[in-house]
């Protein structure tokens, strides 16, 4: 606005016009930033969102790798406009009070939500953003990891060369089953279950079966008949567990579940451990119940190191990493950013949970 000229011309006008414009302009900036709507992000986060957020917002960040304490998280949010949060942190009722009514949405970078109380959320007028779609073909990905690591023994052979137990080859050592010709059921045929039956066809699986409320029309793409759980259970050489946490699902694995399936199944979960008895899960695998299990996600997580389920050839657990790829976890972040912002600028989120 002041051209160097001006700013040129003497000396004294120079310094004092400059204290003048740099006093006007911190004046300014200063009561724009207290104008600008406060943001409490829980956690180090790709800086994508941040991204987005920073030009029109005041962040507040719990810049560690670890999630924050629940102490600190409470007493953080207060007066917070907005809150970015992630999985790994409960919004509940005492969340949302020690929030106050300032809080005018919040954002989760996760696609589950069974972290937030939503009916607390609803009954308070607070929408929430989420992440759906952008992180689809990363967990679809591990999923298919998975389903391949247990199937074809891939843990236990590497670990075989490690510590000698390779000898020579031998046409009955590490056998396992081959997707080519298997049915697949898959229990929560949403937008992860069929993005799996996608990437899972070309191996040559014979029949997917998905159980539901009532058909999907996804299913037609990869030919996945509706059957119910029971008949899924008995009929799945695979079974994955693909369905979004709920109070009603909670458990659903669980020994009476494992015991109406194959000896020879496999079971698969990349959804939440909350899905899962694990005890029970133990049980049936150790007494080859079922044939192998592929768990990314468990409960609690992370999962004890002395957990049971660890001394097991026949189970694969993974850290939760379904999302984890640059490009996923990226777009999450991003995606939470924009979720936020447009509702705080006065617009639609592009990904508001129902
Ligand atoms: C989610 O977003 O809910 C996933 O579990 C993260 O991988």
């Amino acid at each position: 606005m002041f051209t160097t000229s001006v700013i040129r011309g003497s000396p004294k006008l120079t310094r004092d016009l400059y204290v003048l414009i740099s006093r006007s302009l911190f004046q300014k900036s200063s009561s724009m930033s207290s104008q600008k709507p406060k943001v409490y992000v829980t956690r180090r986060v790709p800086q994508d969102g941040l991204e987005i957020l920073r030009p029109h917002c005041e962040i507040t960040q719990w810049d560690s790798e670890k999630p924050v304490p629940r102490d600190e998280l409470i007493r953080q949010v207060a007066g917070k406009d907005a809150l970015f949060c992630l999985l790994t942190d409960k919004i509940d009722v005492d969340v949302l009070n020690a929030a106050g009514s300032q809080l005018k949405c919040i954002g989760t970078m996760s696609v589950g939500y069974d972290h937030i109380d939503m009916a607390e959320c609803r009954a308070r007028n607070i929408p929430v953003g989420f992440t759906p779609d952008v992180l689809t073909n990363a967990t679809a990905e591990l999923t298919v990891g998975l389903l391949l690591a247990t199937s074809r023994r891939l843990m236990e052979a590497s670990q075989s060369v490690r510590d000698g137990g390779w000898g020579t080859w031998d046409p009955c050592w590490m056998l396992g089953h081959g997707l080519d010709g298997s049915t697949v059921g898959i229990v929560g045929l949403g937008r992860i279950g069929v993005a799996v039956a996608r990437r899972l066809a070309p191996f040559g699986v014979s029949r997917f079966l998905y159980s539901g409320h009532s058909p999907k029309d996804e299913a037609k793409e990869v030919g996945a008949e509706l059957v119910d759980f029971d008949t899924l259970l008995g009929s799945s050489d695979f079974v994955l567990g693909c369905c979004a946490l709920t109070k009603e699902n909670q458990g659903l694995f669980n020994k009476e579940t494992f015991s109406k399936m194959k000896s020879s199944a496999i079971f698969v979960n990349t959804s939440r451990g909350g899905l899962v008895n694990q005890q029970d899960l133990y049980d049936a695998l150790v007494s080859n119940q079922i044939a192998a299990a592929g768990v990314d996600v468990t409960s609690p997580e992370p999962l004890p190191t002395d957990s049971p389920l660890l001394t097991l050839t026949n189970c694969v657990v993974l850290p939760h990493i379904g999302s984890a790829t640059e490009k996923a976890r990226g777009a999450m972040s991003a995606l939470t950013g924009k979720n936020i912002l447009s509702f705080l600028q006065g617009d639609k989120m592009p990904c508001q949970i129902k």
